[in-house]
């Protein structure tokens, strides 16, 4: 599924060897796949091809302008959450009429920024809201777009219960219930076209199953609203579809589409998706070097030079990333790659940062082969939601990026400097 493996001993990126990268950028470093980002960017539009549909990559899943970049130049639109994402996508080029404006608390700024920059539809989640962007696109003179956010009432037992979000008891969307309600009310307001319908039920999702049903129950929706004179034109099915953390466990697009696909198929309905981490989750990695190895108790720990501040996942929502040496002891086989395994001959440790936080860990218990000061670790699977969860906690500079294309390599953000710490407390 991606272009990330041992060769030789070495932990390769494409054609590209981890620790010869890691000796030029320094660590930590984000390192991007191009090949995997385009691979996993065109199954999806290869397994939903029936229903031609609008793929809006989830900018909050990976940010970074020349990523947005590569995935434009694949047909890529792009779903956004803030003006900084829409600035984003302008800088990287996207086609503005394919972007797609979620979140429940967008400011004014935001959405006069919005409308002037031409964004193909906002997803409204309140009727304050909608009232709100009626206002302000009056103001500016402009019809916009907007598809309303609705709650199916579905979840997935899976899924961490900080990252679902269909449920009725939620901030997000408007109960299903309500939606007739909110059509009758707002669906012919002059300034704002309220034709569409967008879900997102939380992620990752792990099986088709809860798509379907919040799907069949949007479908209903559609119909009964078509009947009492208005129009449904698109479909916005959200993001979520999960990404291999532990081998084997995600469904892969197909494995969506088969089921998703028949529901909507002929429906004379736009399709659009969200899909972040399904596109950028396996397509990086975090490197990063032992700056320590040191006893405490029972246990040993390896403390490294990147931290929650670089990647918030495991203390945030416990979540468990595969983490091996980039370079393999002499002799050894590659690892597989599943968060169990344990290297013969190895040693249980856990793998902390350098922040003043308990919590401040990339990995516990794992087995791994006896490491030093200086070696590298590659934490998998960090692609998304890891660079763009980053914070200065504890002054500490955020990490460089680098996306590899086969041989070749480049630094897509540089790594921070203590200027850039407090760059804005002196710029007063
Ligand atoms: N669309 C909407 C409206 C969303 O809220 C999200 C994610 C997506 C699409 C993309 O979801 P994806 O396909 O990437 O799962 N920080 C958490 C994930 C939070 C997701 C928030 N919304 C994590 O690290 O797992």
């Amino acid at each position: 599924m991606d272009l990330f493996e041992y060769r030789d001993g070495d932990l390769c990126c494409e054609d590209v060897r981890l620790s010869d990268l890691a000796d030029e950028t320094g660590t930590p470093a984000y390192v991007y796949s191009a090949g995997t980002l385009l691979r996993h960017y065109r199954a999806i539009a290869d397994a939903f091809a029936p229903l031609d549909p609008t793929i809006c990559f989830s900018v909050k899943s990976l940010a970074n302008v020349h990523v947005l970049k590569l995935l434009a130049s694949a047909g890529s639109g792009f779903d956004v959450v803030s003006g900084g994402e829409i600035a984003r996508v302008l800088a990287a080029g996207g086609e503005m009429s394919r972007v797609v404006f979620a979140g429940v608390g967008k400011n004014d700024s935001e959405i006069e920024f919005a409308i002037a920059s031409g964004v193909g539809m906002f997803n409204v989640e309140s009727a304050a809201e909608f009232e709100n962007l009626s206002r302000l696109a009056s103001l500016g003179g402009k019809k916009v777009h907007a598809a309303l956010r609705i709650n199916p009432d579905v979840y997935d037992p899976a899924t961490h219960r900080y990252t679902t979000t269909g449920k009725k008891e939620t901030k997000f969307g408007v109960d299903i219930d309500r939606a007739g309600r909110f059509f009758e009310t707002y669906g012919r307001d002059p300034h704002v076209e309220l034709d569409g319908i967008h879900l997102h039920i939380g992620s990752p999702i792990y099986s088709p199953q809860p798509y379907v049903q919040a799907v069949t129950k949007a479908m209903d929706l559609a119909e009964t609203l078509c009947e009492k004179g208005f129009q449904v034109r698109s479909l916005n099915l959200g993001g979520g579809y999960a990404a291999d953390y532990d081998q084997g466990a995600s469904p892969r697009a197909e494995t969506y589409a088969e089921a998703l696909v028949p529901l909507l198929k002929d429906k004379n309905l736009r399709v659009l998706l969200e899909p972040g981490r399904q596109i950028s989750c396996n397509a990086g990695v975090l490197l990063t070097r032992v700056l320590y190895v040191k006893q405490g108790g029972g246990k040993k720990f390896l403390i490294v030079d990147a931290a929650m501040t670089d990647l918030l996942r495991p203390a945030l929502y416990e979540a468990e990333h595969f983490v091996y040496p980039a370079r393999l002891p002499d002799g050894a086989s590659p690892p597989e790659r599943r968060i169990a395994f344990a290297s013969e001959g190895g040693e249980k440790v856990d793998i902390v940062g350098g922040v003043c936080e308990t919590s401040d860990f990339l990995a516990t218990d794992r087995v791994l082969p006896p490491m030093r000061r200086g070696d590298l670790l590659a934490v998998f699977s960090a692609g998304a939601y890891g660079f763009v969860m980053s914070s200065h906690y504890n002054s500490r500079p955020n990490a460089a990026e680098v996306l590899v294309q086969g041989d070749s390599w480049r630094v897509i953000r540089r790594r921070e400097n203590y200027d850039d710490l407090f760059a804005a407390e002196l710029d007063v």
